[in-house]
């Protein structure tokens, strides 16, 4: 993105409570040309931020609430436990800059826990979630003002004017283990772009799901109750009703494993029988067993990922672990040099 972007304020009366609403949402062309990309691929994929629409993004929470998924509340307990030392190592007054915020339950533990927040912005590519969710933490936290960006955090972004106003000193917060989406290359080009944005004695907060047991990785990825892989076929519904395509949505099914080769768990949407998924008068034909790869989620040793976050320009500054080893937070410095 360019630096003269113009950014649309959205005045719409549900903004009202944010300090400003920005819209850099890419073109819904986006999803159809991925779609379309991906289908003629071999092995055929689609990125997983195409999951996030309104239904995704509340299955997304449900997912969260099972008990086979581990890492939403371990998150919040190492935010709960370790608040106290994160407020002390990042200091008063920062504006937090939140990639990828969905529900708001983290942010809210964080911004309490901090000395003073100047500010949040939440970037989001669920335009209507995010403004629901936001319209209601401003509620809440009267003391901070909260400003919202709809846009893909994967294609970069700005903060617009307004943002200037609410501080400077930054704290970039990925939490729910969002980075281990990217493959390890991408998610070092994404913190070392970020250092750009975070500037000069910008801190990044990160959370990252550890390398553990194939046993609970792969529960975690295929719960009991279906939720997740409700989650993973409504990828095949947005395919439908919003792009157009004809396709039989129970003609596939869900399939989740961890590959430690690659230190990643793997999504698939796996065809039952011939399948075909028509769209844009192109015939994407499947055969039985073939699969369409959603979601890749590496898991990194605390170490592994340290030594990523100084190759894209961060300094370590803090590890936080749960004592059963499930999941860590990082807190990385801007480097001096980066
Ligand atoms: C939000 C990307 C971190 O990889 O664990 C949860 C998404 N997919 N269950 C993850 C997800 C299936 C989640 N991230």
């Amino acid at each position: 993105m360019t630096a003269d972007t113009i950014f649309e304020t959205d005045t719409a009366p549900s903004a009202a409570d944010l300090a400003f609403f920005v819209d850099q949402k890419p073109a819904l062309a986006t999803f159809l040309d991925d779609a379309l990309t991906g289908l003629s691929a071999e092995p055929k994929q689609i990125a997983p931020k195409y999951f996030y629409d309104e239904r995704g993004s509340e299955l997304f929470d449900q997912i969260c609430q099972t008990p086979e998924y581990y890492p939403t509340r371990t998150e919040l307990g190492l935010l709960d436990r370790h608040g106290a030392d994160i407020a002390a190592a990042v200091g008063p007054d920062c504006l937090v800059v939140e990639y990828g915020a969905g529900s708001s339950l983290k942010i809210r533990r964080l911004l309490g826990a901090l000395d003073a927040p100047a500010g949040y912005v939440a970037v989001d590519i669920s335009r209507d979630y995010l403004r629901a969710q936001m319209s209601g933490l401003a509620r809440d936290l009267p003391s901070v003002p909260v400003g919202a960006i709809c846009a893909d955090f994967t294609k970069g972004f700005d903060l617009p004017p307004e943002s200037a106003a609410l501080g400077s000193r930054r704290l970039g917060f990925l939490p729910g283990s969002t980075i281990g989406n990217f493959t390890p290359d991408d998610a070092q080009a994404l913190l070392a772009r970020s250092t750009k944005l975070l500037g000069k004695g910008g801190l990044f907060l990160i959370g990252v799901d550890l390398k553990k047991s194939k046993q609970i990785l792969d529960a975690a990825y295929d719960d009991g109750q279906g939720v997740t892989a409700a989650f993973n076929l409504n990828l095949l519904k947005r395919m439908r009703t919003e792009l157009g395509a004809e396709l039989d949505e129970h003609g596939f099914e869900h399939v989740a494993f961890y590959n430690r080769e690659q230190g990643r768990v793997e999504m698939h949407l796996e065809a039952k029988g011939e399948q075909t998924i028509s769209l844009e008068g192109q015939d994407f034909t499947f055969s039985d067993g073939e699969r369409i790869h959603t979601e890749s989620s590496y898991k990194y040793a605390p170490e592994e990922f340290a030594e990523m976050a100084q190759r894209a320009g961060f300094e370590p500054k803090a590890l936080w672990t749960d004592p059963d080893g499930l999941f860590s937070l990082h807190l990385l410095e801007v480097a001096v040099n980066a």
